[in-house]
């Protein structure tokens, strides 16, 4: 069967990739994540110290930075490697999510992200999520989706999840860092996150998993 690229754009914490990663399950084809790519970009930096407003230590800083997703056997996900070391779980902390989107706006981290995004979906059959995949890294995609969810579902969704590796956080903290980056992700000048014209709206507010993946299936079936 003929092979599409399908990207999925939106705002933090929509579900973004747990639909991405049932999605390429169900049709066999790869997954990638490309925020962790940028949460792995400013994990780099904050561990060396690289400040991200000077573009000479940026390119510098780019040029010593290796990533790859490699399938990880036991959770038959792909985990992000930098530099040949696994950071799966420190690219969730909070200390990343604070900075992430700040080192995200920067242009020459998205020419470097995009670059390998875009050789990575070279022979389609690809899932990819993000904030820029059908409006920049993937123009020409056979599929688009641009998902949204309620602010307050999308906050309790996204606490849940961090409140399960550490009982310290608070729903206020997250409130705030979902806000924070969804404002800077959507002003920023270098590919700011955007509807592409061509993208099909999903909102699931009210949806389960499985009546978000029969839908969306549907849409696969309708592009090819
Ligand atoms: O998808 P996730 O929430 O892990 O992305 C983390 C951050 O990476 C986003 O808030 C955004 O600043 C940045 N990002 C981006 N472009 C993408 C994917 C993520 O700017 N394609």
């Amino acid at each position: 069967m003929k092979k599409i690229t399908i990207t999925i754009d939106g705002y933090s914490s929509c579900g973004k990739s747990t639909l991405a990663k049932q999605l390429a399950k169900k049709l066999g084809y790869l997954y990638i994540d490309s925020g962790a790519m940028y949460r792995a970009i400013t994990l780099y930096f904050i561990q060396h110290t690289v400040n991200w407003n000077d573009a000479e230590a940026v390119k510098e800083a780019l040029r010593s930075i290796h990533l790859e997703f490699i399938h990880n056997q036991i959770t038959g996900q792909s985990d992000m490697y930098l530099n040949d070391e696994n950071v799966e779980p420190l690219i969730r902390e909070m200390l990343v999510a604070e900075k992430v989107s700040e080192v995200a706006a920067v242009r020459e981290v998205r020419e470097f992200a995009v670059a390998q995004q875009q050789k990575m979906g070279k022979e389609r059959g690809i899932v990819m999520d993000g904030r820029d995949i059908g409006t920049v890294v993937f123009p020409h995609a056979e599929l688009k989706i641009f998902m949204t969810a309620d602010p307050a579902i999308r906050v309790e969704r996204r606490f849940k999840e961090l409140y399960e590796k550490n009982r310290n956080i608070t729903l206020h903290e997250v409130k705030e860092n979902l806000e924070l980056r969804d404002y800077i992700d959507s002003n920023r000048e270098v590919s700011p996150l955007r509807k592409a014209d061509d993208a099909i709206i999903l909102d699931n507010s009210q949806l389960t998993m499985p009546e978000q993946l029969d839908l969306v299936l549907q849409w696969v079936e309708d592009a090819i």
